[in-house]
C-alpha cells in the first residue's frame, strides 16, 4: 500500500465529514483538518479517482477551529465537528444541501434558505443508544462506537451530546454487569447477553427510561436490578427490558417487559404532549423539532379545508400537531408500537380529526390510488434512505395539490426531488434546519407545489 507522506491544504469539507484536498489534481478524503487548513497527511488507501489519508499533524491551523470539549472526540463516532465554530458548521451544512440539489437533483432554481440553527448545541438529544462489546481480555466495553468501527466499542465516560445523567447510568450499568457476571453479547458468535442501554430524557417533562437490550432470556433477578438501579437514579421513571435474539445488531427489541413505571415516557412539543415508547420513533432534539415543523407548517400554509396524508408518521406527532388547522389528517406508519402510540397521543390531547393506519407507504399509496383517493396535501418524512421507488410513482399519481417533503437526508431528498418536479411539480425553496449539532446530518423542510 501507499503510504507516503505529504503537506496537504484542505480546501472543503465532505458530506460524510471528511476534509477535502488535493494531491497533483486528484481528491484526498482526509480524517481530520479543516478548511484553511495545512496538514502533514499519510496516504493510507488510493483509489483510481480519490486517494484517503489520516492526518499526522496539523501545521497551519484555521482560526475557525476551536477546543472540542469531550475527551471522546478524537476516536468517537459520534461528533464529527466539535472542534469547529457552531457558525462555519451550519455554513458547510447549507453549502452541503446546495450542492446535493444540484448534483443530485439538478435543481438549480431552488432557494436554499438559512440553516435554522439549534438552540443547545450539546445535551440537546433525548435519546442515545450505548452498546456492550466483547473485549480481548475477557472483559467488556460499554458505550459507543469508535470512528468508522462497527465492530469496537469504547468505554464511554461522558457524553456531550445527552444530558450528563445519561453517562452517569451508563457508568452504573458497567458497573453492575462486572459486579453481576451477565454475560457480554459477541458480535461475532451471536452469543452473551447485554447488547444494549438506550437512554430517553424527555427535554421539557425530564421523564426519564431505561430500555436495557439483551439477547433472549428473562432478566436475572429483575427486583435487585430495579431496586439498586432506582436506589442509584430516583429520577427514573420507567425501566423496560427489550429481548433481542436477531443479528441484526439494532437496539430494537422483539419481546419488551415494563421492570418499573409505565413503559413510555412524555414529551411535550409546543402545547401538545407525546408518549414516547422504547421501540417506536421520536425526534431526537426535542426542542429542534418545534422548529422543524414549524419552518414546514410556514411553506405549508395548510388552509381549514384541507384533507392531509402524514406519511411515515412515527407517533403522529407531525399530523396531531396540524390537525388543528386542517380538516381532517390521516397518518400511515409501518411499526405497530408506534401506531398504537399515535393513537393514544391524538387521545391524549384530544384531537379528533385524525386517524393512523398501520402499514408499509408504498401499499397505503397504491391502494389509494387504485381508489381514486384524493388529499390536497402530503407529508412524507422518510427514513434516510428516502422514498421508495414505487412510494414515489403512486405519491406523484396520486396528484395532491402540496408535498411537504421532510427530510434527514439531503442526497435522497435531492433523488426524489428530481422525480418529483419532473413529475410536474415546483420546489421554490427548502429550509435547513440543524438537529444535530457537531454532526454531519442535516435535516429540512420542503414544499412541492403543483404546477
Ligand atoms: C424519520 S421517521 C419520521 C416520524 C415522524 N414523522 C416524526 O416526525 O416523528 C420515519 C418513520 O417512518 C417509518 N417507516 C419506515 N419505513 C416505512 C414504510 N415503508 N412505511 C411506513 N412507515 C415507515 C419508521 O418506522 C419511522 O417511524
Amino acid at each position: 500500500m501507499d503510504k507516503r507522506r505529504l503537506e496537504i491544504e484542505i480546501t472543503d469539507l465532505a458530506f460524510n465529514g471528511r476534509a477535502v484536498g488535493h494531491v497533483e489534481g486528484k481528491v484526498v478524503f482526509l480524517d481530520g483538518g479543516l478548511p484553511g487548513e495545512k496538514v502533514l497527511a499519510e496516504i493510507i488507501n488510493s483509489r483510481p479517482r480519490y486517494d484517503e489519508a489520516t492526518v499526522l499533524d496539523i501545521i497551519r491551523k484555521s482560526d475557525r477551529r476551536v477546543a472540542a470539549p469531550c475527551s471522546h472526540f478524537d476516536y468517537c463516532g459520534g461528533c464529527t465537528w466539535q472542534d469547529l465554530t457552531y457558525q462555519d458548521q451550519l455554513g458547510f451544512k447549507k453549502k452541503q444541501v446546495v450542492d446535493c440539489l444540484e448534483r443530485i437533483g439538478g435543481l438549480e432554481d431552488t432557494r436554499v434558505l438559512d440553516v435554522f440553527g439549534s438552540v443547545e448545541v450539546f445535551r440537546y438529544r433525548n435519546k442515545m443508544e450505548f452498546s456492550f462489546n466483547v473485549a480481548g481480555d475477557g472483559g467488556f466495553t460499554l458505550g459507543l462506537h469508535r470512528r468508522g468501527r462497527f465492530d469496537e466499542i469504547f468505554d464511554l465516560d461522558k457524553c456531550h451530546l445527552t444530558p450528563d445523567i445519561a453517562s452517569h447510568i451508563v457508568g452504573w450499568v458497567r458497573d453492575y454487569v462486572k459486579r453481576t457476571n451477565l454475560s457480554v453479547y459477541d458480535v461475532s458468535n451471536h452469543c452473551g447477553y447485554m447488547r444494549f442501554v438506550m437512554i430517553r430524557q424527555a427535554k421539557r417533562t425530564a421523564d426519564l427510561m431505561v430500555n436495557l437490550v439483551t439477547n433472549y432470556g428473562d432478566f436475572p433477578e429483575p427486583d435487585k436490578l430495579v431496586r439498586s438501579m432506582t436506589a442509584a437514579f430516583p429520577g427514573i421513571s420507567t425501566i423496560v427490558h427489550n429481548q433481542n435474539g436477531r443479528k441484526a445488531n439494532i437496539a430494537t427489541g422483539e419481546i419488551e417487559k415494563v421492570l418499573i413505571g409505565c413503559g413510555y415516557i412524555e414529551e411535550r412539543l409546543f402545547e401538545s404532549v407525546f408518549r414516547i415508547r422504547a421501540n417506536s420513533f421520536f425526534q431526537t432534539n426535542s426542542i429542534q423539532t418545534e422548529t422543524l415543523y414549524r419552518a414546514g407548517f410556514d411553506l405549508l400554509e395548510a388552509r381549514p379545508d384541507n384533507r392531509v396524508l402524514d406519511l411515515y408518521c412515527g407517533t403522529g406527532s407531525i399530523g396531531i400537531l396540524l390537525a388543528g388547522y386542517v380538516d381532517e389528517v390521516t397518518g400511515v406508519e409501518l411499526v405497530a408500537d408506534a401506531v398504537q402510540t399515535a393513537r393514544e397521543n391524538a387521545h391524549l390531547n384530544k384531537v379528533r380529526n385524525v386517524n393512523f393506519v398501520e402499514g408499509d407507504v408504498k401499499d397505503f399509496l397504491r391502494d389509494s390510488v387504485k381508489a381514486d383517493k384524493s388529499y390536497d396535501t402530503v407529508i412524507v418524512d422518510p427514513p434516510r434512505a428516502g422514498l421508495h421507488p414505487k412510494a414515489l410513482k403512486r405519491l406523484v399519481r396520486l396528484n395532491p395539490q402540496k408535498i411537504l417533503y421532510i427530510s434527514c437526508n439531503p442526497s435522497t431528498f435531492a433523488r426524489d426531488a428530481k422525480e418529483i418536479v419532473t413529475a410536474g411539480y415546483v420546489l421554490p425553496q427548502v429550509r435547513p434546519v440543524d438537529m444535530f449539532p457537531h454532526t454531519m446530518h442535516i435535516e429540512l423542510a420542503s414544499v412541492f407545489k403543483r404546477k
